[in-house]
């Protein structure tokens, strides 16, 4: 028989130590602290074999760090106030790091919930704490509960069914039982029948316990504050008869109330096997009749029937607790409930949040990758035009303007390694840059003056065009104004020595387009400003504009849609995804060359 522990095993001020990191455990346990109205959480560390750092967990509404060890020993040594070890190691490790914690000087109380452990391991681990006065509780079990004060893990179920049982205040009742969804089930029986649980266990169902019914029977029972007790016992093995023999002996003077579920074993034919490793009935004396029939012979307390427990134990209650001249009703503190997590609440629909983010292009949530509503293998046979059209117009243009678009990805993909863009980027290449930081000081020179045209020559050119303007006067007016027009003049190219892109974009327009009353503005802006200088001609940017004005007229789009799209920048973008196909060419072509650092002649610069 154990030696008894000298002071309760839990109490308000209870410190723990939990292994593993499960989030879920951590926070009941913490959320319990708070709902019995604790000033500190209860758990002081965590141990994660595989990292140290923190865990973020709540403490009432307010969000805490806890530390997370690697080793149970540095753990335990730098919380020396802990006493009580949660473990929640699998089956495979919950020998050694049991073993850790009983080893060490401070821990008192060790509860193991790993299922399936070696018998030979548990019967070591019971040895190693008999011998140093530990008190083990499981394994395979949910743990224990002392109303007010400490929970372990999962003990109780869910807040709801806590509050239900008004476990968050000690009554007169100690509960020992050997499985934890009974338990859980007994707390909320007695919370109906008595002034409720003084403190309730469950010590786990497999064949060696770490501590034995007797054994936590007369723990609790030692308690002034307990006035009577419920256990709860099993079909298989013999730990009844253990409480059968103190109750004759009358060790245990307090009123028991008993049952051992698993009666309904004798119906069937063959040995039956329940839920836990422990609960078998091979024999006769270990049927749940007989351990029930010889509990009731030594003096406890047995209902009929598992369904008139509660009626039993109400009586016994009243009889033998409620009715004593010495009685007094425990305290009765409410508890305060800890916000719902936020998860949970919008879960619920407790709670409703607006999304931080807004999308309509594209949904990674399903099987398959929806890109406007289609499945992506639906783009891959198709041109780059159309996936480019999905994702940027949401399917607006037809087929020529995904041709378009397609066209104007090749057209602009480069113009050589003197234009500005490309200029900066090998530079910046030759610099030693990686190639994301080469390609955004390329494009990061993309703007009104090159390759940022697009979306200004548009937007004259639509609201010219639409307004009749005569481009004579435009031009003029543009003169007095001191403005240059966006999408005209080009620093090598002249009418004598025309820019291809250009010719190319004017037959694609004639050829695929029903109006090209936007295209035929600029040349007719073009016109004028050939007057002026021979390089003053509708160059790329100034194409673009105007063919993509012209196609867009033709989308089911009416004018203040078309003038929303200008202010979107989605005529600039085209530019900027067409240059960087050259652009990252260039840096994997400096790559290639291994070329050194750039750095300008100062016979060019002309120091003023
Ligand atoms: N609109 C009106 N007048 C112009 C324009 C223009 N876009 N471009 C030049 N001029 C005028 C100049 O003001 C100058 O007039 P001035 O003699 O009275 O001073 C005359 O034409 C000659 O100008 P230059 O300086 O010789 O022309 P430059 O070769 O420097 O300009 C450039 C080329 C930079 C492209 C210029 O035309 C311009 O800024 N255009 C507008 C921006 C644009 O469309 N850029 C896209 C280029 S294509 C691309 O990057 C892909
Ligand atoms: C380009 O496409 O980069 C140009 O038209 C500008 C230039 O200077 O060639």
């Amino acid at each position: 028989m154990k030696q008894l522990p000298e002071k309760p095993l839990f109490s308000r001020t209870t410190q723990a130590i939990f292994y593993n990191e499960h989030p879920q455990p951590i926070q009941n346990m913490l959320d319990y602290d708070w709902l019995c109205r604790k000033k500190n959480p209860s758990i002081i560390a965590v141990v994660n074999p595989n990292h140290g750092g923190f865990h973020k967990c709540f403490f009432g509404g307010q969000e805490i760090i806890l530390p997370v060890y690697k080793s149970i020993v540095e753990a335990i040594n730098k919380h020396p106030e802990a006493d009580v070890f949660v473990n929640f190691a699998s089956y495979r490790s919950a020998f050694e790091t049991s073993k850790q914690a009983i080893l060490s000087k401070t821990i008192r109380t060790v509860a193991i919930t790993a299922e399936g452990m070696r018998e030979n391991e548990t019967r070591e681990l019971i040895r190693l704490a008999d011998s140093r006065n530990k008190w083990l509780i499981g394994p395979a079990t949910v743990g224990a509960i002392r109303p007010g004060d400490f929970k372990i893990g999962n003990t109780g179920g869910t807040i709801e069914n806590i509050i239900e049982s008004r476990l968050y205040r000690k009554g007169s009742v100690a509960v020992v039982a050997v499985s934890g969804g009974m338990s859980n089930e007994l707390y909320h029986v007695i919370s109906e029948n008595t002034d409720g649980v003084y403190e309730g266990i469950a010590i786990g169902g497999d064949k060696f316990p770490g501590s034995t019914l007797l054994e936590n029977i007369l723990r609790l029972a030692k308690e002034p504050g307990v006035k009577m007790l419920v256990t709860l016992g099993e079909i298989g093995g013999t730990a009844e008869y253990e409480v059968v023999a103190a109750l004759k002996k009358k060790h245990i003077t307090k009123p028991v109330v008993a049952w051992v579920i698993g009666t309904v074993a004798s119906l069937f034919p063959t040995e039956v096997q329940f839920g836990h490793a422990g609960a078998r009935s091979g024999v006769n004396l270990e049927s749940a009749q007989a351990k029930n029939t010889a509990l009731k012979q030594s003096g406890a307390f047995v209902p009929k029937s598992y369904n008139d427990l509660g009626l039993l134990i109400k009586k016994v209650f009243q009889n033998k607790v409620q009715s004593a001249k010495n009685y007094q009703e425990p305290e009765k503190t409410n508890y305060q409930m800890p916000p719902l997590d936020f998860t949970e609440a919008v879960k619920n629909g407790v709670v409703r949040k607006a999304s931080s983010i807004t999308s309509s292009i594209s949904d990674d949530r399903g099987e398959e990758f929806l890109i406007n509503k289609t499945p992506l293998d639906a783009y891959l046979e198709k041109p780059l035009g159309h996936l480019i059209n999905a994702l940027w117009f949401k399917g607006l243009l037809n087929k020529t303007g995904e041709q378009f678009l397609e066209l104007c990805l090749k057209l602009a993909a480069d113009h050589g390694p003197a234009v500005a863009t490309t200029h900066n980027a090998i530079v910046t290449a030759r610099a030693g840059k990686d190639l994301v930081s080469s390609l955004i000081s390329g494009l990061a020179t993309i703007g009104p003056r090159h390759g940022g045209a697009i979306d200004v020559a548009a937007q004259w050119i639509f609201s010219q065009a639409n307004k009749n303007t005569p481009p004579q006067d435009f031009v003029s007016s543009m003169k007095v104004k001191g403005e240059l027009i966006m999408g005209i003049g080009h620093r090598t190219k002249s009418v004598q020595n025309p820019d291809h892109r250009v010719t190319v974009l004017k037959k694609f327009a004639k050829k695929n387009l029903k109006q090209i009353k936007y295209l035929d503005y600029a040349l007719a802006v073009e016109t004028e400003t050939l007057k002026k200088k021979n390089n003053l001609i509708l160059n790329v940017d100034g194409a673009i504009a105007a063919v993509f004005l012209d196609i867009l007229k033709g989308t089911p789009l009416d004018n203040d849609q078309i003038f929303e799209l200008l202010k979107m920048e989605i005529f600039n973008a085209l530019f900027v995804l067409s240059r960087s196909i050259g652009i990252i060419g260039h840096i994997i072509d400096q790559k290639r060359l291994g070329t050194d650092l750039y750095r300008h002649a100062a016979d060019d610069i002309l120091y003023l």
